[in-house]
């Protein structure tokens, strides 16, 4: 899905990046997932991954992309239609071919629901938007009656995860709306089939919640791979949408404030995008990291001072082993890039800052 930060183009820096450094395979914790694009590459190069965000979408698609190994089989939903040989194809065949049902997405984010009409959210068509409430009402009835395994019903959210984010109205964040009907948003709700790695025999986990918690637990480990926020943008409220789908809400209505329905989540407020606390958030963790390698990605327009992130790698590990590589990148660009946002330019250097420990 799109996602600021998300690092999929930058996937062959920090492969290479790996090869450099020596870094083969493993055990590796990824406590940022973000969309698990970095946590699917580490495992496809043969790392045990151990995945982490604070965010539920996120650990939707960290699941689906990194902990499912086996193709789905969906045995429990074999009085659908043929299943046989394609059944990830025939079930979400089935939930494509659902009429729409107005529920929450419906009501409070597409100008067909009472909330959308006042608030103008024109996040999604109001089609889309009961197609959306159809799938995700389909998904956890199933679940609700024993019918989906944990990977299945994974799998089939991260599709409709990524399946909304195509038809969205907006230019990539949830902050805000576009006015007008973009195109995309005019195509109907398809879901896709996941790009799904089995086979793989590795042993993979994905654990929700804050990045120090999950590092602090885990028994020694190799690699940490570390891509925090960088600046002061909260992703629990650029993200919203994806997150109440995630969520999942049926019988209650979710309290949501202000013009684009965000949600009242105190909790997902990230340290890392506080310039007060961004510093101690990120010299904590480092401390707690029981691990041989040291990878972090970070921009140059991060929060966090370089000369902080030097001195804190140095003292974590082996001094001479410190190292920085950069990459100039084409900025991400978004709808909130307008009057109020000025940069200095379309390209940013991405960074990786690497200490070897033991
Ligand atoms: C730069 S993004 C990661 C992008 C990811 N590498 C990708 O390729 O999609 C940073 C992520 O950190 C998460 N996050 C913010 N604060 C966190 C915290 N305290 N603990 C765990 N995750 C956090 C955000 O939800 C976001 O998904």
């Amino acid at each position: 899905m799109r996602y600021i930060g998300n690092k999929r183009k930058l996937l062959p820096f920090i492969q290479e990046a790996l090869e450099q450094l020596e870094i083969d395979g493993g055990t590796a914790c990824d406590p940022f997932a973000g969309t698990a694009s970095v946590a699917r590459r580490l495992k496809t190069l043969g790392f045990d991954v151990t995945t982490g965000d604070i965010m539920t979408f996120s650990h939707v698609l960290q699941w689906a992309y990194v902990v499912v190994d086996r193709p789905p089989r969906f045995e429990g939903l074999r009085d659908l239609a043929s299943l046989d040989g394609k059944p990830v194809e025939s079930v979400l065949a089935a939930l494509n071919a659902l009429p729409g049902r107005p529920g929450f997405v419906h009501e409070h984010f597409s100008p067909g629901g009472a909330e959308g009409e006042r608030n103008e959210r024109m996040y999604f068509t109001p089609e889309n938007a009961a197609r959306i409430d159809a799938v995700r009402r389909r998904i956890h009835d199933w679940a609700a009656a024993g019918r989906l395994t944990e990977d299945e019903r994974y799998v089939l959210l991260a599709a409709l995860i990524e399946a909304a984010d195509r038809v969205a109205n907006t230019t990539g964040i949830y902050a805000a709306c576009v006015k007008r009907w973009q195109p995309n948003a005019r195509r109907p709700l398809r879901l896709r089939r996941p790009p799904l790695v089995t086979g793989t025999g590795r042993e993979c986990r994905a654990v929700q919640g804050d990045a120090h918690e999950l590092v602090d637990a885990l028994p020694t480990f190799d690699l940490l791979y570390l891509d925090p926020p960088y600046n002061t943008r909260q992703y629990a409220g650029y993200y919203h949408i994806p997150e109440l789908i995630a969520e999942g809400w049926f019988d209650e209505t979710p309290a949501l404030r202000g013009k684009t329905g965000l949600l009242e989540d105190a909790e997902k407020r990230s340290d890392w995008s506080r310039r007060r606390r961004c510093e101690s958030a990120f010299e904590e963790l480092v401390e707690a990291a029981d691990c041989r390698h040291i990878l972090m990605s970070y921009n140059s327009e991060g929060i966090i001072p370089e000369r902080r992130i030097e001195k804190v790698l140095r003292a974590r590990g082996r001094p001479d082993t410190y190292r920085r590589l950069e990459k100039p990148y084409k900025r991400y660009r978004s709808d909130s890039d307008g009057a109020n946002r000025r940069y200095s330019g379309d390209r940013v250097v991405e960074r990786l800052y690497y200490v070897r420990i033991a």
